[in-house]
């Protein structure tokens, strides 16, 4: 039976600090120029509902170190975009390539995907988890703080996506959580009653002696028709006045892609505390020590 990777908590947490540990590897073997053709002639198929520039772009180059391919699917230029049910799309991919990801607007269209495929599937970002993205911000937590477990990390800006994994990933790893939203961009209920997890009235409440920060778009994908949130973010920036308040060794993380003047201000990407550059380079080894893991 294969393995997916839709959420966290799809693997062990022993198997999360391995893969961390291979991304590392892989990151150094790159580095390096050494070859690492562990996955040769095997296919990974992408289905992309939602915009990419990270995700896609790791994984296609990530594939191809790895010896494989890799093999783009736009629901606009396929039978998806003209109603063939997932579930269908699930089953014939599973007699072509060896391994999917799928970044779908709704969480159940993934769920529904892995339901119906042999092959392993990977969640490339829903409405509720962005666990690749996840895998990377750990790699990155590590490299820079040594550990994760124990890390005290402040997420400040929309309760979406991005904050109910971090959530997901603080009862995994055993990291303290401090959240600060606008009341009305609260994670979803599901995700308000973790052990770790503490809400804060303010920006500074979350960041103060804060090991890590991480914010994210006040308008994910999706989102962008919806009336003007500046207002409701209003105080919720993350400028280098912000970062003062956190631990002198912090630092700070930003999925991309990035708003300047939004949740972050003109220059704080730029601050030396800032790993956001870092981070994104991560995804391509996180996602490497991912496909690796599900095809072994
Ligand atoms: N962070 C992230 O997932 O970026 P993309 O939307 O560009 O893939």
């Amino acid at each position: 039976m294969s393995r997916h990777f839709l959420r966290l908590s799809d693997l062990s947490v022993d198997e999360l600090n391995s893969l961390i540990e291979r991304a590392i590897e892989l990151k150094r073997l790159i580095q390096d120029g050494s070859p690492h053709q562990t996955c040769a002639n095997k296919t990974l198929a992408m289905i992309f509902e939602l915009s990419s520039t990270r995700t896609r772009v790791a994984f296609e180059a990530g594939m191809a170190q790895l010896g494989g391919q890799s093999i783009f699917l736009s629901p606009r230029d396929t039978q998806l975009g003209r109603g063939e049910p997932i579930k269908d799309t699930a089953r014939v991919l599973a007699k072509m390539v060896d391994i999917v990801m799928i970044r779908a607007k709704d969480q159940s269209t993934i769920d529904e995907f892995a339901t119906y495929s042999d092959i392993p599937v990977i969640n490339g970002m829903s409405d509720e988890l962005h666990p690749c993205q996840l895998l990377a911000d750990i790699m990155t937590i590590v490299e820079a703080q040594g550990e994760i477990e124990g890390q005290k990390i402040a997420f400040v800006g929309d309760g979406y996506n991005m904050c109910q994994s971090f959530i997901e990933a603080s009862g995994i790893f055993g990291f303290h959580l401090k959240i600060a939203t606008p009341p009305d961009y609260r994670p979803s209920t599901k995700y308000c009653a973790y052990n770790n997890v503490e809400f804060v009235e303010s920006p500074v409440d979350a960041v103060r002696n804060s090991d890590v920060v991480v914010t994210d778009v006040w308008s994910s994908m999706g989102h962008e028709d919806e009336a003007d949130r500046t207002k409701a973010f209003d105080g919720f920036q993350i400028t280098s006045k912000l970062l003062d308040q956190a631990d002198q060794s912090a630092i700070l993380l930003h999925c991309l892609p990035a708003h300047r003047g939004e949740e972050v201000d003109e220059s704080v990407l730029d601050d030396p505390r800032s790993l956001v550059w870092e981070e994104s380079g991560n995804r391509l080894h996180s996602q490497k020590a991912l496909i690796e893991f599900l095809l072994r």
